[in-house]
């Protein structure tokens, strides 16, 4: 069973030579549906699926024994029930690294496009907004002699900071479950995540969604924010509480946010988050280059061709 992509047919059909592979392709861009991902998974050897699919017990048990591994075209392994995946001896490739470049580059984007409100200015000199040069109309903030914080310096966490830290950051703070040397390149100062947001001027969410890290970002947490701050979160929408989001935003608690990840995918046009000229919302774009989304694909596929030959992974998750 094949989530999506004639490419990754090919792929498939060329890199087991003298082999046969049957291939169920679910060749759309919308998600497959629950019942065809059902359907087609019945008796398969392999899973090449999306973050968008829910991998959990009845996936699984639909799939049966034969199931030896799931390849997924992400790096996050946050829609894949890991517990009971590794109960039944299933491997699981991933796509670290390849996309690291790509999301960091987008997370600054989006930083600097909500803390200089560039969707505003855009919208003012398109429906005539634009009346002349006003001293402080769409002012906004600054990376310039700033603190940055980081919650979770991982690969994509670190990548940010060094993009972000030539753009005149003073001080770099980073919180995690632990201290990390590779922080020394940035000159990151490992702090209680509490210190980290009430000192800092952007805090930037990198972190992976985990049950520790579910609802992070709450009420108490964007109380103790600077009311100047800014909010970017890049890695899970559950990492974010949006109703407490949504009131700090709305009662001046916090300046902005950007979000590039939110509950649900996609976000209701209608949702209060939406109507706030202070939150900026893309849709999920992190990884979005022709080429970094061309050598994930690639990466997926050759670990499924490797979990199905049983041999070593270029990406397997070790869980
Ligand atoms: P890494 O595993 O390298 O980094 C994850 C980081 O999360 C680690 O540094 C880890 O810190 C941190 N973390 C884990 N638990 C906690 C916690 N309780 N509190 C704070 N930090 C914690 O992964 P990547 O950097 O490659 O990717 C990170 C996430 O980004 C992915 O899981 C995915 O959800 C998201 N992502 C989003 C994209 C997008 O399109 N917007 C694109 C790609 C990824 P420690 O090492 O100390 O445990
Ligand atoms: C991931 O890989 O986890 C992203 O969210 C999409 O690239």
């Amino acid at each position: 069973m094949c989530s999506k992509g004639e490419s990754l047919l090919e792929l498939l059909m060329t890199f087991i030579p003298g082999h046969t592979c049957k291939v169920s392709l679910w060749d759309s861009d919308e998600p497959v549906s629950r019942a065809e991902l059902l359907k087609g998974v019945a008796g398969a050897h392999g899973l090449l699926c999306l973050l968008s699919d829910k991998i959990d017990t009845e996936v699984l048990d639909a799939a049966g024994p034969n199931l030896k591994v799931i390849s997924t075209l992400s790096v996050g392994f946050d829609h894949m029930a890991m517990d009971e995946i590794k109960k039944r001896g299933v491997r699981v490739g991933y796509t670290p690294d390849v996309l690291t470049d790509a999301t960091a580059e987008l997370t600054v984007a989006l930083l600097l496009a909500t803390a200089r409100r560039l969707p505003e200015g855009v919208v003012e000199v398109i429906n005539g907004g634009w009346s002349t040069w006003k001293p402080l109309w769409l002012c906004g903030y600054g990376l310039s002699g700033s603190t940055v914080g980081v919650i979770g310096l991982g690969r994509i966490g670190m990548a940010i900071a060094r993009r972000l830290k030539p753009f005149g950051v003073k001080k770099l703070l980073y919180s995690g479950r632990t201290d990390k040397s590779y922080a020394a390149e940035v000159e990151g100062e490992y702090v209680p995540l509490d210190t980290l947001v009430s000192e800092s001027d952007f805090v930037v969410v990198s972190c992976a969604l985990t049950p520790d890290t579910q609802g992070l970002c709450n009420k108490q947490f964007f109380c103790k924010m600077k009311n100047t701050a800014v909010f970017i979160n890049t890695s899970r929408g559950a990492v974010v509480n949006q109703e407490d989001l949504y009131r700090a935003l709305s009662s001046g608690q916090i300046a902005c946010a950007g979000l590039d990840v939110t509950t649900p995918e996609p976000l209701p046009t209608d949702h209060p988050l939406l109507t706030l000229k202070n939150c900026v919302v893309l849709p999920h774009i992190g990884s979005a280059t022709y080429s970094t989304r061309g050598i994930m694909a690639e990466l997926s596929a050759n670990n499924l061709l490797a979990g199905l030959q049983g041999t070593d992974m270029p990406s397997e998750l070790k869980f």
